[in-house]
């Protein structure tokens, strides 16, 4: 029997339909919804089973809410035109097909125009717990449920005004070593504020210690999100913005320490302070160390700060 296109799937590192428009260059694609294997399907089930319970205990009443909305289904790949048809409505935001990693300046961009760039691959069925890049259950299980809530989009609006700030900022800086210095420490920043709040960060509300989840990075792991709230190892801390962006993120184990807003409107006025510190030039110099800055990442900025 022939192999059809739709027994081959489309599996995290294992998807030629993805494959080759990455080989073309076309970051923006479609959802080739028939594509998506049987095991594909069952691997989607199978995540959603066993963390639904952990989402009713640990996640924020925004996320749960969101879920509903979107009317997100508990044993398939959900549809993404499904999916906008629900939530732009709400706040206007709508997940777009991407084919792999979207340079930073691009990603903050998008964000801004209300589009979240949103990964279509699922992953393997035996690596249910642990993937280093976004598949399709963390971008649209961990991530656009949030995008239901107005003060949390517009959060993440702001993010994106944030990158074009950075980019002002060292746009005029003549000296090219310089320039790349400072939109490094600007970047890591920002990289390290979006990753301790939107991918891993914790609210007051409902739930153990009175401490929930809304970061898409705990939403999206069955196992981390109990150990983010319930571990007595993890460190959780009321979020104070000096204290994040000279933060170290790492990226491999579960985040040894976690930080705490007390709401959305709490966490949309830090992300005000950011980007007046930016401006005042107090972010040239943070702590170096994780992130790295990808060189791909970089050339996005400097692009951007070019075409101002
Ligand atoms: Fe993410």
């Amino acid at each position: 029997m022939p192999q059809t296109l739709a027994a081959i799937g489309l599996t995290t590192g294992r998807a030629p339909f993805v494959e080759e428009a990455r080989t073309r260059g076309e970051l923006y694609i479609s959802q080739p919804y028939d594509l998506y294997s049987q095991e594909n399907h069952e691997t989607w089930r199978k995540l959603y089973a066993r963390i639904r319970p952990r989402w009713e205990r640990y996640a924020n009443d925004h996320f749960l809410r969101g879920i509903e909305a979107l009317e997100l289904p508990a044993d398939r790949v959900p549809r993404l035109a499904d999916i906008n048809r629900r939530l732009e409505p709400l706040t206007g935001f709508q997940a777009k097909p991407v084919s792999g990693y979207v340079p930073g300046f691009l990603f903050f961009d998008c964000l801004r125009r209300r589009e979240f760039p949103t990964t279509i691959t699922i992953r393997p069925a035996d690596r249910m717990d642990y993937l280093p890049e976004p598949d399709i259950f963390h971008d649209t299980a961990g991530h656009v449920p949030m995008h239901t809530e107005k003060a949390f989009a517009d959060v993440l609006v702001r993010f994106g005004d944030c990158a074009v700030t950075a980019a002002e900022m060292t746009a005029g800086v003549q000296d090219y070593g310089e320039r790349v210095r400072r939109l490094t420490s600007l970047m890591r920043a920002m990289s390290r504020f979006f990753w301790f709040t939107v991918e891993f960060g914790l609210m007051r509300g409902r739930g153990p210690n009175g401490i929930c989840a809304y970061g898409s990075g705990l939403l999206s792991s069955y196992g981390e999100l109990e150990h983010a709230i319930e571990s007595v190892e993890t460190q959780r801390y009321p979020l104070q913005l000096e204290w994040v962006i000279n933060q170290v993120a790492e990226i491999d184990h579960y985040q040894p320490i976690l930080f705490v807003v007390d709401s959305f409107d709490h966490l949309f006025s830090l992300v005000d302070q950011f980007e007046s510190w930016m401006r005042k030039g107090k972010l040239f110099n943070v702590a170096p160390g994780l992130p790295d800055i990808a060189e791909g990442d970089l050339r996005s900025f400097l692009d951007a700060a070019d075409a101002l």
